[in-house]
């Protein structure tokens, strides 16, 4: 590489040494002493790298005084100590060659906060905004601790088909894939849509999760982990739905609920220490502009156990809270966001693990618990962004699944691959899934989905 990346730049003080860098100009200030400073940015990190440019300078007169906010030059240079008020040194310039100019009128970024609204109208400047920096490099380092926590933990990462003939979550909402003409579709004799002549020669979708895949393979491998874009039909235009997400699965055979707890817990913690360790100048940022008790609380959660309860133990709780809530509570309805907010935010102070929920409001592959109206599933709700993770130990009885897919009004022919794997050594097996940008809002601050991913996918919305 030609150039050396402004982090690393300001970790030096050999002063005097020389510097190359490249990036796009924030600001630009002339001073009346005869030289401009440039706020120089290269997405390295937050901070930006203060450029002294002089009068002296070739093309001071005809390209430094046109330097306005996004344009992007390369800086040769000498480092010196700052005289200056908030940066410790300074990049003096040799040479300052330019790539591209920027027209000030023209370009949305100028110096100022441009609201999150208006920011997603241009997905594509975006990333240059401090906010939208931050959030990549956290994001970056969160995918890569998922990588180390699983590697470190003998994890297969296996990668599983984002297209396919399977409904994991049987709950409908799912995009349809196909090359038929859509206005004129083969049809058979019936008028029904003919998908045996679509290229996969059957119905397909895109998934909504790996989980089924991922089994066959925890079922053979022992202990397998996904991660991988899920797809969600669902027209929830709320802060914490996508149609496009991104979920981490891992899937262990031999394991039970408490297995699938443990590891969850024991994942959250690796992925708050990384960040915690990595990350220090983007949550500072965070914290300053969002929530100024960010770093605090991933503190406390990279150390501090998760409150376990049941279902039933938090829908007592709910009852007895003497709040009154939108939803009002009964055992057997599904927790809601208001509820999830209390468990979390009022009643543990912190993330609940909330296990063992009834059958019905569950899908149809977790294993059913002997009172006979639950089943051995957990949901990891963390404050401020509720559920971040679902999951449970699998029904790995071969008449008991067949038995609830049918109740669920699934045809079981329809998966007798993932029957096989209850016929052929079944075992006990679990697994959980994350939602990955849920995770992202929490540790960032971040109010709404839509800005923890690069390119959002809603009702309504696929720009860029
Ligand atoms: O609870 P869910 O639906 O669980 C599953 O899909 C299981 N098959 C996972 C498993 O056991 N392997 O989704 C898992 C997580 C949720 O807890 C949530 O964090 C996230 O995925 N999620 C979404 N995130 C953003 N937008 C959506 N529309 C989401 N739906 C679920
Ligand atoms: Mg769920």
């Amino acid at each position: 590489m030609q150039y050396e990346l402004i982090r690393k730049v300001l970790e030096r003080r050999d002063w005097g040494g020389a510097a190359r860098v490249a990036g796009w100009v924030r600001t630009r200030r002339d001073s009346k002493g005869g030289f401009s400073f440039l706020e120089l940015n290269d997405g390295s990190c937050l901070a930006n790298l203060q450029v002294v440019a002089e009068t002296a300078l070739a093309n001071y007169q005809t390209e430094v005084l046109k330097l306005f906010p996004g344009s992007s030059v390369a800086v040769e240079g000498v480092l010196a100590p700052s005289p200056g008020a908030g940066q410790l040194l300074e990049l003096r310039a040799t040479s300052v060659t330019v790539f591209g100019f920027c027209e000030p009128t023209a370009y949305p970024l100028q110096k100022g906060r441009v609201s999150f609204e208006v920011l997603r109208e241009i997905g594509h400047l975006r990333p240059r905004t401090n906010t939208f920096g931050a959030m990549s490099r956290i994001r970056n380092t969160l995918a890569m601790a998922t990588h180390s926590f699983f590697q470190e933990h003998d994890f297969l990462y296996v990668h599983t088909p984002i297209i396919t003939g399977n409904d994991c979550e049987g709950a409908g909402a799912m995009f349809q894939v196909t090359t038929l003409d859509v206005g004129n579709p083969p049809r058979r004799p019936d008028g029904a849509v003919d998908y045996a002549a679509d290229f996969f020669g059957r119905r397909v979708n895109l998934t909504v999760s790996g989980q089924l895949n991922g089994e066959t393979h925890a079922c053979a491998l022992g202990r397998i982990y996904t991660f991988g874009p899920t797809f969600r039909a669902e027209n929830s235009n709320t802060r914490r739905h996508l149609a496009e997400f991104w979920m981490i699965e891992p899937e262990i055979a031999f394991a039970d609920l408490a297995d699938d707890a443990a590891l969850a817990e024991a994942f959250l913690r690796h992925l708050f220490q990384q960040l915690l360790a990595r990350c220090r100048s983007d949550l500072e940022f965070f914290q300053k502009q969002l929530d100024p008790a960010l770093i605090g609380r991933l503190e406390t959660l990279a150390v501090a156990p998760f409150l376990r309860m049941s279902y039933t133990e938090a829908v007592a709780a709910l009852r007895s809270s003497g709040q009154t809530f939108e939803f009002p509570v009964q055992w057997g309805c599904d927790l809601q966001a208001e509820h999830e907010k209390y468990l979390t935010e009022v009643l543990a102070k912190g993330p609940v693990i909330v296990t063992d929920y009834p059958r019905e409001i569950k899908a149809f592959y977790m294993r059913q618990n002997a009172d006979g109206r639950t089943v051995a599933a957990m949901d990891v709700l963390l404050p401020e962004v509720g559920e971040i993770i679902g999951g449970s130990q699998r029904e790995d009885r071969l008449d008991v699944l067949e038995a609830r897919m049918r109740g669920c009004g699934l045809n079981p022919e329809l998966y007798s691959w993932y029957l096989d794997l209850r016929r052929f050594g079944s075992v006990p097996h679990a697994g959980f899934g994350l939602g990955f940008e849920r995770l992202v809002q929490f540790c960032t601050g971040l109010a709404n989905i839509r800005d923890v991913i690069p390119f959002p996918r809603t009702p309504g919305n696929a720009a860029f």
